[in-house]
């Protein structure tokens, strides 16, 4: 990496791994939880999350970088935790929250991933590109804000 553009391809492998870690463990957290909408919502994602991590490989070919090779160690944590949620030993409802809390933290990451890359494919005049991450950067925040909603307007009073 030795200037900005480096660094740009650098964000993109890293998301791209991101994504496919998050898409693996999605399914899971569609059958560990209980609430209807919050199923509904995880599904949704993991298709959302398959079309997004297909888009940043489109990116990362179009200015020709291999999409492989780099592990995202922080969505690997992540997902780990989520892991610990899923098997985690307690009710629908605390689990429901708890998935959401994980989840969230899977968002907020992406979200800042894809604000850098954002950036800096506007700093460089990546015009097409600058598009097609803003629009995976607002589903992120799409779906986080409707995590949210859940979580305070049903989930966690059920979880008290
Ligand atoms: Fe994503």
């Amino acid at each position: 990496m030795k200037n900005l553009q480096g660094l740009l391809e650098h964000q993109l492998r890293d998301l791209y791994s991101a994504e496919g870690q998050y898409a693996e463990i999605l399914p899971k957290m569609v059958a560990a939880a209980s609430d209807s909408k919050l199923k509904a919502m995880f599904t949704d994602h993991l298709k959302q999350t398959k079309s997004q991590q297909d888009r940043v490989r489109q990116l990362l070919e179009d200015i020709d970088v291999k999409p492989g090779g780099v592990k995202c160690e922080a969505m690997a944590g992540l997902i780990k935790e989520c892991q610990g949620m899923i098997d985690e030993d307690t009710t629908a409802a605390v689990k429901d929250a708890g998935l959401i809390a994980e989840a969230q933290r899977c968002e907020h990451y992406e979200i800042s991933g894809y604000g850098t890359a954002t950036k800096y494919a506007m700093t460089l005049g990546h015009d097409d590109m600058v598009e097609v991450l803003d629009a995976i950067l607002d589903e992120e925040s799409r779906f986080d804000e409707e995590l949210n909603d859940l979580a305070i307007q049903e989930i966690n009073q059920k979880a008290v």
